[in-house]
């Protein structure tokens, strides 16, 4: 584990389990990861030209694929019963996939290619392993949750193991291997900057809209009055159908 990221995510993993509405939300953000991997998956599956990393790559999608179901199986769990969460809203939303950059116009595949494309699913997986360590280690989720990511990563042990067998070929072959996993590794501190700068602009532009609203709209209210030939009160709605009728006849 890097001893800068050993750093921050130990103490932003206590905030985001222990805040209340937090760990659905982080539940609901790994399942809409999932899925993506899921898609970038079958995607390399379709477009591979060697025949051997086809099944691969298929086997890892369908793992994907559940790996997403748990996650939003535990999103419905910790939600309020009978209402819809917005992390749970957010599981079964596939427009928001596309919304949040996770699925782009081009396939990550198409847009890497095959070798960078293994350097930044190495990279992902080891990351995710070690990530969902931490949690673990410091026993933040609750006990079904931690049943599930153990689950989990059996799974994701093995796609870092097969991922590093395969770059490690193509460091036997002579091919920049090292350059694309330390290219990937910056890739995912962008997106991560990335993601970070748009939810703090979300943030940000509801707080002035709120300072603008009781600095510019709340006190012209105060002075505001009704005024003969200006803005009307509205008639009373009628209660019924019947004064309804009533109001009509
Ligand atoms: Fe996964
Ligand atoms: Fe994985």
């Amino acid at each position: 584990m890097g001893q800068l990221r050993r750093a921050y995510l130990g103490p932003i993993s206590e905030v985001a389990w222990r805040l209340p509405g937090w760990p659905t939300r982080l539940l609901a953000a790994f399942s809409l990861a999932e899925r993506g991997s899921m898609l970038d998956m079958l995607a390399a599956a379709d477009a591979t030209p060697r025949r051997e990393m086809r099944r691969k790559y298929f086997l890892h999608a369908l793992d994907e694929g559940r790996h997403a179901g748990i996650f939003a199986s535990r999103v419905r769990a910790l939600s309020p019963p009978g209402n819809i969460s917005r992390a749970q809203a957010a599981t079964e939303d596939a427009g928001l996939l596309q919304g949040h950059g996770i699925v782009a116009g081009e396939t990550l595949f198409a847009r890497l290619g095959e070798m960078d494309f293994l350097a930044f699913v190495f990279v992902a997986e080891a990351d995710a392993v070690e990530q969902f360590h931490v949690y673990l280690d410091r026993r933040l989720p609750d006990p079904d949750t931690t049943a599930a990511l153990r689950d989990i990563l059996k799974d994701e042990s093995f796609h870092v193991s097969y991922s590093k067998l395969e770059c490690d070929k193509y460091r036997r072959e002579g091919q920049p291997i090292d350059h694309a996993i330390r290219l990937a590794r910056w890739r995912r501190v962008k997106e991560g900057w990335m993601r970070f700068t748009r939810d703090f602009g979300e943030r940000m532009s509801g707080v002035w809209l709120l300072v603008l609203y009781f600095l510019v709209i709340w006190p012209f209210r105060l002075v505001a009055r009704l005024e003969r030939g200006g803005w009307q009160r509205a008639p009373a709605r009628p209660t019924s159908a019947l004064a309804a009728a009533r109001l009509e006849g």
